[in-house]
């Protein structure tokens, strides 16, 4: 069982007031607060071990070395992979898939090739293959939503067929909160020859991963929401697909040889990863994921669905009401986007921020997604390890006095 009011306890910023009230921070899907373990990996770092890796015979450099390799492993246990060389650190979820977009991508699509994604996707998805799919002449297909916000997969054997070449799907949507059934997905696109990337930004921080059950070619994840600092993330990649895949960015630390007239990469997974590295991103990346380990991500999710399902049950009182996504606790993760008519979402949000409680609204970055649902926008308000149900009360509280204040009641 987690102990939220613990957990909370070693999280500075929760000691904060926001406009004289204690503050209730429900924006996770946004980011994670960080706890004091994260902050002081970090300072502890810039204090006493600072020096740039892969390249000195001093101490420092050794030392800050073993650490940034010590973080792929931890990285690497944390989703079940085997070997820590299919690791390559990015600066978050976005660039994994940027860079599985320009390398994977441009290499091996053409006027055939079809990518499937889905219509819950974040525009961090569904960009970079329409920007791909313009340089390729391939085409984009979207496996589409039910009016609950699942997936309707009843015509997938017509969507994924033998041109498609590529399944980019989130795990978790962060518009509503869908839990898609991305196992099924996977072995449908491999049935087929297609590689299949994950988005598990939503995901990683809030259940297990095992990309050894998965069986996905890449997997992609930001540390920020995940207790890690922002500027570091994650690409899961096959090993046998990274080494066939060309060059990201090009420059120092990614090369085996370089002459004046050409040059050579190194080995997976340095030869995705230019320049110097988020060293300090990695290492607090590394202590964010001890933290999580620490507590078991099975418990993090039983924890969700608990304060999840005391939340939902109350906010279906709250009279007219809407709910977007499943109402099924097993097909939704630990957030609830919804919108009261009467009330617009930005309102509510900054009337809930003037009682210390901080929601996102707006198109959560899923515009697609919420103009399908028949909205332009909606209130967001998602959980974390350190939420409790004192705080789900007051938030219900307020949402009513909301309601009030806007004389909908
Ligand atoms: C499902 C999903 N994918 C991708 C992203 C992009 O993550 P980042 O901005 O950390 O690159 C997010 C961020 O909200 C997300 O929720």
């Amino acid at each position: 069982m987690i102990d939220s009011e613990k957990i909370a306890s070693d999280f500075p910023i929760l000691k904060r007031k926001i406009n004289n009230n204690n503050l209730i921070y429900f924006d996770n899907a946004a980011t994670s607060q960080k706890p004091i373990q994260v902050i002081e990996s970090i300072t502890n770092f810039y204090t006493s071990t600072n020096a740039n890796i892969h390249r000195g015979v001093h101490t420092l450099s050794m030392e800050a070395t073993n650490l940034y390799d010590r973080a792929k492993e931890r990285v690497a246990e944390f989703i079940n992979s085997t070997d820590s060389e299919s690791i390559i650190f990015t600066r978050g979820t976005t660039e994994s898939i940027n860079l599985v977009a320009e390398t994977w991508g441009r290499a091996n699509l053409d006027e055939n090739s079809e990518i499937v994604i889905t219509e819950l996707e974040h525009h961090s998805n569904i960009v970079p293959w329409q920007e791909l799919i313009k340089e390729t002449n391939s085409k984009l297909k979207y496996i589409p939503i039910n009016n609950d916000g699942t997936l309707d997969l009843s015509n997938l054997d017509q969507i994924i067929n033998s041109n498609t070449k590529l399944v980019s799907i989130t795990h978790v949507s962060n518009g509503i909160g869908t839990i898609n059934n991305i196992k099924n997905i996977i072995k449908q696109a491999k049935d087929v020859g297609a590689i299949t990337l994950i988005d598990a930004a939503q995901s990683a921080p809030h259940m297990p991963i095992d990309v050894n059950d998965l069986e996905c070619d890449f997997l992609a994840f930001s540390g920020h929401k995940l207790l890690a600092p922002t500027g570091i993330g994650v690409l899961y990649g096959n090993k046998k697909l990274l080494e066939e895949m060309p060059a990201y960015q090009k420059g120092g630390d990614m090369i085996l040889e370089v002459t004046y007239q050409k040059s050579s990469w190194a080995d997976v997974p340095f030869k995705f990863e230019a320049g110097t590295p988020n060293i300090a991103g990695a290492i607090g990346l590394k202590s964010a994921i001890e933290y999580l380990m620490n507590l078991s991500m099975a418990e993090i999710r039983n924890h969700e669905i608990e304060i999840t399902e005391y939340a939902y049950e109350q906010m279906m009182n709250i009279n007219g009401i809407e709910i977007l996504g499943p109402e099924n606790i097993d097909e939704r993760a630990g957030l609830i986007s919804f919108n009261i008519p009467g009330v617009h979402p930005h309102d509510l949000g900054t009337f809930l921020d003037s009682k210390g409680i901080a929601i996102r609204t707006g198109h959560h970055c899923a515009m697609p997604l919420i103009k399908k649902l028949g909205s332009h926008s909606s209130a967001r308000a998602s959980f974390y390890i350190y939420n409790t149900k004192k705080e789900i009360d007051k938030f219900i509280t307020e949402i009513n006095n909301s309601m009030k204040y806007f004389n909908h009641v």
